[in-house]
């Protein structure tokens, strides 16, 4: 078996998970150049959340990190992560803007594209995979992982025949919830190794507390890529820690050969960078191992959302009502991996559904249009019964959701204007309208100030 490559997730999911996003571009700049000395396969840097932030929390220009990112690393591969025909929003976007924003991505130095859908439904995938190999990145298509009974190790490897057949380069087990166990993650990756020569990744959360023992058990069986945060943005709801795991393997035949010094170097300055947020947006409540995340198979960020939900209807009391009706409409419906959106989304009706005291009395729009089939298409189809419960006699649709949108750039671009200066500020209104409105105006405004 050959040396163990390390994606280094700090810049992306680190921050994400335990400072909610909040590093600013200027915190990050100096270390770069450091960072890229460590001998990573890649660093994840950009996604969803991190744009999202700098939009509406930094007042940065998301593009502008992403290109000074790219300016001070040179020797490693700056990788991001897109949601498919979602691509860093919440719903599905028309073929023309996954288009345009895949290409400016690529255009200002990113070079792995992984992609997810909710659903695995490669359909919503489809475009992305094609626009990243035409623009000459590299694609990585990431099964979104769950557990239910319909989720089987053969879908996982007919998911994976379906990537490989529609362009992937590398394929990555996404574990958003961190519930893949040890011996699980050895079984899954062994057989996906059978199945396919593509080099596999893993990436997963300690939010449980299994994630170094199930990262170990995927080296051994022979995963190709992990994914780790350097010390100080590790553990808690994050990746393991880079440094540990370079040393754990240190002269074994999987030693990442990471550059130890460097890792030090990177975790130093990072330390001091974290002790700002210790009184901010850094949560005690992140860093704790949830083992419950294993038994009631919920990612921890659903868990506190709900636990923080039903406290604001003051009916704590009905927690664990909450939690055991989750299992239940996320059946009715399919079961869905709980990942951005449907994690929200099913938490809701089963917060309906224990609140009113009758099981789709109340049903978001958003269930409604799941059922309709403007998500994608789940594992299983969804009952009759259910079908009709929610939506009645409306007709649910069998083509790839995107397929209803016409173009959407000349119709985003009247929308806003002036305001967008260029094609990539346009962008970033059509995924974040208000939030990228907001941005422009106090840009306009800062710009006149100063002229
Ligand atoms: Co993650």
């Amino acid at each position: 078996m050959s040396r163990l490559k390390i994606a280094e997730t700090s810049l992306r999911d680190g921050h994400q998970s335990l400072i909610a996003t909040r590093l600013t571009t200027d915190e990050i700049l100096p270390i770069l150049s450091e960072m890229d000395k460590a001998g990573y396969y890649s660093m994840e840097v950009w996604g969803g959340a991190t744009f999202d932030t700098c939009l509406r929390y930094l007042n940065e220009d998301p593009w502008e990190r992403l290109r000074k990112i790219r300016a001070n690393v040179k020797n490693t591969k700056l990788q991001m992560l897109s949601r498919g025909q979602n691509i860093l929003g919440y719903k599905n976007y028309p073929d023309d803007i996954v288009e345009r924003f895949l290409k400016n991505a690529i255009y200002e130095g990113i070079d792995i594209v992984r992609i997810f859908d909710a659903l695995n439904d490669i359909r919503n995938l489809k475009k992305s995979i094609e626009i990243i190999n035409k623009e000459g990145a590299h694609c990585q298509c990431a099964i979104s992982y769950t557990i239910s009974p319909v989720h089987t190790k053969e879908y996982y490897l007919n998911l994976i025949k379906e990537f490989e057949s529609a362009g992937a380069d590398s394929i990555c087990i996404k574990d958003m919830s961190g519930i893949l166990l040890p011996y699980q993650a050895y079984d899954l990756v062994k057989s996906i190794k059978e199945v396919t020569k593509l080099p596999l990744e893993l990436h997963t959360h300690c939010t449980s507390g299994v994630a170094e023992m199930s990262l170990l058990k995927a080296i051994e069986a022979g995963v190709d890529i992990v994914d780790t945060a350097i010390s100080p943005l590790s553990s808690g709801t994050s990746q393991p820690a880079t440094e540990s795991l370079a040393l754990t393997l240190k002269d074994s035949p999987r030693d990442p050969k990471l550059n130890i010094d460097s890792l030090n170097n990177t975790a130093d300055y990072f330390k001091s960078i974290m002790k700002k947020y210790e009184e901010k947006e850094f949560n005690i409540k992140v860093l704790m191992t949830e083992p419950k995340t294993l038994l009631y198979q919920i990612p921890g960020g659903m868990l506190s959302n709900l636990l923080v939900q039903m406290k604001s209807l003051n009916a704590s009391d009905k927690f664990e009502e909450v939690l055991a009706e989750v299992p239940k409409v996320r059946e009715d419906l399919g079961f869905p991996p709980l990942v951005t959106p449907m994690s929200q989304m099913i938490g809701a009706q089963a917060v309906f559904n224990v609140i009113s005291g009758e099981r789709y009395k109340i049903i978001p729009t958003e269930i409604k249009n799941y059922v309709r089939g403007m998500y994608g298409r789940p594992a299983v189809p969804l009952s009759d019964e259910i079908t009709k419960l929610i939506i009645g006699d409306e007709e649910v649709i069998t083509v790839r959701p995107a397929d209803l949108l016409g173009d959407g750039y000349e119709e985003f671009k009247e929308q806003i204007g002036h305001l967008a200066q260029t094609e990539q500020d346009l962008l970033s209104y059509a995924l974040f309208p208000q939030v990228a409105k907001d941005f422009f105006e106090k840009r306009k405004q800062n710009v006149t100030l100063h002229s």
